[in-house]
């Protein structure tokens, strides 16, 4: 590994810098959400193609293009989805588009990975990336399961590491955060259906509450963690919507809720499943109700870091920032389909910064990055797509 060209590239990316930032706000004026991301895969590609990338087109906006040839292959990741949220920054790079907003920063990883395919063009050229280098731009990162149709296309199925980066609110600005292991929760959404019998409430006798049963599923299934789930293996179950009844003197026939299963790890999260499941049917049965637990939607796995590519990228971006070990958090994202095709390694790169009152949290409506941190994702991808080919050729 040549510390020589760790430099070059860290002098490209800083030349590159006010460009990133230039992508990066044309793309938070204009954005679009999962799915619809046509204008900004349309710039992507644009983009890619005059670099001399070969540009391939996944329907309806994703785009994966790769550079050079041989083995191994690297994929580099960025999401470019927004959300349906107003934005109430007030900024000359304010959304355009009434009710949608970039307030995850999935705009700043788009444009460090298009100034990335800058940096990455010199190398290849310069012969100084051996094998391929394959660029990810996919969509619907937020709830529309982007990687996995990206996965399933068969588009990265040479990729021998995967790599991506997150802007994150909650690391100080230029830190780099890595963390081997499980990064980021699975998830799982529930629903649960409770049928009782109605009735006058003032005769609670003559009916079967379905409230009082939910209300028993509720406190039984926050003993599932407490209780049964190892305590060193976080788990979280949280119900998050209920319905029932309508007015203060009718008990209602039935009760639904909705809620969600977050863990680490698989078999977790498979025993949570079924512990729910025999809960529900079980407290309805025993309360003269009967009930149903299904999971609904799609599950998303935990992102789990490869420890060899925690180590080895620890090391190789050093010259570009503080490395520092991040919490894990429950939340959870799509990358974790490339972790499961590959090693993977998902790098959280620190944006907040008080001095410039960027301290929202994702998804906030006042959400914003601080763009000095712009050139270090576009150096980050780079020094990946360089070392690890020189590291594992
Ligand atoms: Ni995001």
């Amino acid at each position: 590994m040549s510390s020589d060209v760790i430099d070059i590239i860290i002098s490209e990316a800083k030349s590159l810098h006010s460009k990133i930032v230039e992508w990066r706000r044309d793309f938070h004026m204009h954005p679009e959400l999962k799915y619809e991301e046509f204008r900004t895969s349309e710039v992507v590609s644009e983009v890619l193609s005059s670099l001399g990338y070969d540009v391939f087109r996944l329907e309806p906006t994703g785009v994966v293009a790769s550079l050079g040839s041989g083995s191994p292959v690297v994929g580099l990741r960025a999401d470019m989805d927004a959300l349906p949220i107003q934005e109430e920054n007030d900024v000359p790079y304010k959304s355009r588009v009434p009710g949608k907003m970039h307030a995850c920063g999935h705009d700043a990883h788009t444009a460090m990975l298009l100034g990335a395919a800058h940096i990455i063009k010199k190398l290849h050229d310069r012969n100084l990336i051996k094998g391929k280098t394959k660029l990810i731009f996919q969509p619907a990162e937020e709830g529309g399961l982007g990687a996995r149709k990206v996965v399933e296309s068969g588009a990265v199925n040479d990729v021998n590491a995967f790599f991506g980066i997150h802007v994150w609110a909650s690391l100080p600005s230029g830190t780099i955060g890595i963390r081997e292991g499980p990064l980021l929760a699975s998830a799982d959404a529930f629903q649960v259906i409770i049928k009782g019998r109605g009735g006058h409430a003032a005769q609670p006798n003559q009916a079967v509450d379905p409230i009082v049963i939910a209300a028993d599923m509720i406190n039984a299934y926050q003993k599932v963690v407490s209780r049964e789930v190892n305590p060193l293996k976080p788990a979280v179950i949280t119900v998050a919507s209920i319905k029932a009844g309508t007015t203060f003197n009718v008990i209602p026939e039935e009760a639904e809720m909705l809620g969600t299963i977050r863990t680490f790890d698989e078999g977790v999260r498979d025993f949570i499943v079924s512990r729910l499941q025999e809960l529900t049917e079980g407290i309805a049965r025993s309360m003269r109700a009967s009930a149903r637990f299904q999971l609904v939607g799609d599950h998303i796995p935990p992102t789990a870091n490869d420890e060899g590519l925690a180590d080895f990228a620890r090391e190789l971006l050093k010259p570009i920032g503080r490395i520092v070990r991040p919490e894990r958090t429950m939340g959870a994202e799509d990358f974790a389909f490339y972790t499961t095709k590959a090693p993977s390694l998902f790098i959280l790169l620190g944006i907040r910064n008080e001095k410039k009152g960027i301290i929202y949290p994702h998804h906030h409506p006042k959400f914003d990055v601080d763009e000095d941190v712009l050139w270090m994702g576009a150096a980050i991808h780079a020094a990946l797509a360089y070392g690890y080919t020189e590291r594992y050729r």
